[in-house]
């Protein structure tokens, strides 16, 4: 009887946390797969290393689907080896951003695709070949028409894809939850996310995932670039300048999104900070124009690990 009284209480004080004003919104728990045909076909493309000029690399080998999406690495390794100029994001929630890649060059899941294709040190393929190749594939041929009725295309390699990428969102996270009020968080975590929200973080990293809808600077209150140690600077550092070049869009970039950061080191457009510790501290030092103290990382940092999801279900459904 106790029990039930308490376990009544909780699920009454529970209920009368939910929290509707915050900035935060909560991703849904389960999400719609319209068409599970295109997301299988969106995730054997996905893997598929014949979309390399010389089939060795995948979208999975630089977004791992084990791994949060990401590949571990400061900048990505491409085809014959070749170095990267950026951080690998993850693809996890990614459709979620309002433009995709650091510089926002592509709108949408579709349009990115033509990116990693075709950039000669990712994949380093045409369109042309990637077509052809997959045309002799019988498997390929057959999953395509019985989809679309033009077969294989360009645009419905990406369609498919991006159908695919589309369900890759890691519900529940335990701050999620905390929203729902279906869980509470402890004292450091709470704590941190207070913190996160009066030093005005939350002024960039807001919304659904927490980041991923606006642009802004790196380096509002100081030159990060400058005081950057070992890393001279590059052109991918002039960020959204690239793909307007007006002068107020240098070293502006998208705000990321800190769903699973805990899982996605190294860190920045440039992969500088290696750990969540030392991300939070250029946050403060460049951003805000603050030096945080030992607690106010330790606190902003466990509230971060409390953004992590659960792997997406299309994953669990997909890799049985
Ligand atoms: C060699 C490594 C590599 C390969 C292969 C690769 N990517 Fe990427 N991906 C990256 C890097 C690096 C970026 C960031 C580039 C930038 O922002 O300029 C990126 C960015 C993205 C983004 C944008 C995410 C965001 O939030 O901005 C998506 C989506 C994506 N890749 C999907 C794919 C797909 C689909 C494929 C296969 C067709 C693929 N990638 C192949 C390394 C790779
Ligand atoms: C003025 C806007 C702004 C504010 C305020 C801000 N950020 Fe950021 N944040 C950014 C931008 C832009 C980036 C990407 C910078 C880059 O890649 O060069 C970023 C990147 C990050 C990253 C790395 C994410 C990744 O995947 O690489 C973390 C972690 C982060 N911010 C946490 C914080 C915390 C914690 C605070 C408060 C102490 C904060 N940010 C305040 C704009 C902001």
């Amino acid at each position: 009887m106790k029990k039930i009284v308490i376990f009544f209480f909780l699920a009454v004080t529970a209920h009368a946390m939910e929290k509707k004003s915050e900035p935060i919104r909560p991703l849904p728990v389960n999400i719609k797969d319209n068409n599970p045909e295109k997301t299988k076909l969106g995730f054997l493309l996905f893997n598929e290393k014949k979309l390399s000029a010389n089939n060795t690399i995948s979208c999975a080998s630089c977004h791992a689907l084990n791994a949060m999406g990401v590949d571990g690495l400061a900048k990505s390794v491409g085809i014959h080896g070749a170095a990267g100029a950026v951080n690998a994001p993850t693809v996890f929630n990614s459709g979620l951003n309002f433009v995709q890649f650091w510089n926002g060059r592509a709108k949408t899941l579709e349009d990115q695709i033509d990116g990693p294709l075709q950039y000669p040190k990712e994949m380093g393929n045409s369109w042309e070949q990637a077509v052809a190749k997959l045309n002799q594939d019988k498997r390929y041929r057959e999953a395509f028409s019985s989809i679309y009725s033009d077969g294989i295309t360009v645009s419905n390699i990406k369609n498919a894809i991006a159908e695919f990428e589309r369900q890759l969102q890691t519900p529940n996270s335990k701050f999620d939850r905390y929203l729902r009020g279906e869980m509470v968080l402890s004292e450091l975590e709470e704590g941190g996310y207070r913190r996160f929200k009066s030093l005005g973080c939350i002024s960039c990293h807001q919304g659904q995932n927490i980041g991923g809808n606006m642009f802004q600077t790196m380096g509002v209150m100081g030159d990060y670039f400058k005081d950057r140690k070992d890393m001279s600077q590059t052109e991918d550092d002039l960020g959204r300048y690239l793909v307007t070049k007006r002068d107020r869009d240098k070293f502006v970039f998208r705000v990321p999104s800190l769903r699973n950061v805990e899982k996605t080191a190294p860190y920045f457009h440039d992969g500088y900070a290696k750990t969540l510790e030392q991300a939070v501290d250029i946050m403060g030092r460049y951003q805000l124009g603050q030096k945080l103290s030992r607690r106010d990382i330790n606190a902003i940092v466990a509230f971060l690990k409390t953004l992590t999801g659960e792997t997406p279900a299309v994953l669990n459904r997909l890799e049985k």
